[in-house]
């Protein structure tokens, strides 16, 4: 630990472990401590630390080919498009990948500017989208847009769940409209179905891309593929959605997922990038899909995420449960952070938010019952202390 303080940039709250090793829900250090993990590293283990599928599958294409670029074509590049195309809303019919959740925002929003001629976007306070130049400013969230400075012109904040706010706005110089559909970072916010389809008929009567960051949504961690095209979000189905996070189990890949409307707009060279679409990370877009499908994951969210809210009644200081499936936020009547302590010297670890009453669960997919007894009992303690 003390070799990582010395020679990496201080920019990371750590917690005082060495993870050095995984195995579905468990995170191992050195000195044989073992913790459960309902944070995911960060909603990335969506199939649970080194998923024996998607390892395998990794160490077959690391025999194979490592990389090569878009220039060639490749059968691992092929299957996992397909894959994917094939588990997504019906009209999402393309799919462009690249490395990371930022760099999929900032590709839907250029897409959504080639295929408009307009500029503007908009998104809303409380969400984030990312660090890089375009996608930090179109992040309305505490410090971010000004940690970004000089931020691209063009953003423009409307508020999350009131859709005369984003009417205002919404005149014929914007191009896209952006939201995580739950907001995660902000407390793991979602609105009622019908602003969803309120910004579905506004975007289609005003000419505006409709753009889902699905980059903590996606990938099964509501209990379906996505937010996109579910019954909570009104059956909405957007013009682009992307994602990263868990699309690779650990291995860094990101798509957007978008409508032959809007690719049609995208000629040659007009996005790219070296390594996306790369094999090793197709690779794990391909077993990552399969793993979930052949384990029933997101019948099994669905279930485990009843019996974890059925727990949480049983402790009084626990005053909301907010979100889906496996993106929860637990309100408590008081501050989260000595809740997230006290669980991490109890060996679980969970996350925080911008709200300092809601504390975070992201947890691999494949979470028992058994291991949300585990939290539940340890919760209930530290709040009867
Ligand atoms: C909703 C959302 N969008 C975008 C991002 C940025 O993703 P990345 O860190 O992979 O660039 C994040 C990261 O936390 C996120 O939660």
């Amino acid at each position: 630990m003390t070799n990582e303080d010395q020679f990496q940039v201080a920019t990371y709250k750590k917690m005082p472990i060495a993870a050095e090793r995984g195995e579905g829900v468990w995170i191992y250090t050195n000195d044989g401590e073992r913790y459960l993990d309902l944070y995911g590293g960060h909603a990335v283990a969506g199939t649970g630390h080194c998923h024996p599928h998607v390892v395998n599958a990794l160490r077959e294409q690391a025999g194979e080919l490592l990389f090569y670029s878009n220039l060639v074509y490749s059968s691992a590049r092929a299957r996992a498009a397909e894959k994917l195309v094939s588990i997504a809303p019906r009209n999402l019919t393309k799919a462009f990948f690249c490395n990371s959740g930022t760099e999929a925002n900032e590709n839907a929003m250029r897409m959504a500017r080639m295929s408009t001629g307009r500029e503007k976007v908009i998104t809303f306070s409380g969400g984030f989208h990312g660090r890089t130049a375009d996608a930090i400013s179109a992040t309305f969230l505490g410090k971010y847009r000004e940690i970004g400075k000089p931020n691209v012109p063009g953003h423009l904040e409307a508020e999350f769940g009131n859709i005369d706010s984003v009417r205002e706005l919404a005149d014929d110089t914007v191009a896209a409209i952006m939201l995580e559909p739950i907001q995660s970072m902000a407390g793991v916010r979602m609105a009622q179905s019908d602003f969803y389809r309120a910004l579905r008929t506004l975007c289609d009567e005003r000419g505006i891309v409709l753009i889902y960051d699905e980059v903590q949504t996606g990938v099964g961690r509501t209990g379906e593929w996505f937010f996109a095209g579910s019954a909570t979000g009104g059956g909405v189905v957007p013009d682009v959605v992307t994602l990263a996070k868990a699309l690779g189990s650990g291995v860094p890949v990101a798509a957007c997922l978008v409508t032959d409307a809007i690719s049609s707009h995208i000629k040659e060279s007009d996005l790219g990038t070296t390594f996306g679409g790369g094999m090793l990370a197709m690779a794990a877009v391909t077993a990552t899909l399969e793993a979930i499908e052949n384990d029933r994951m997101l019948a099994n969210v669905k279930t485990v995420e009843a019996h974890l809210r059925q727990g949480l009644r049983e402790v009084e200081q626990v005053v909301a449960v907010h979100g889906l499936g496996f993106l929860l936020g637990i309100e408590f009547n008081d501050k989260a952070a000595p809740v997230f302590q006290a669980l991490l010297e109890q060996k679980i670890i969970t996350g925080t938010s911008s709200n300092p009453k809601v504390l975070r669960l992201l947890p691999p997919l494949c979470l028992e019952k058994e291991h949300v007894d585990l939290f539940v009992d340890a919760l209930t303690r530290i709040c009867t202390c």
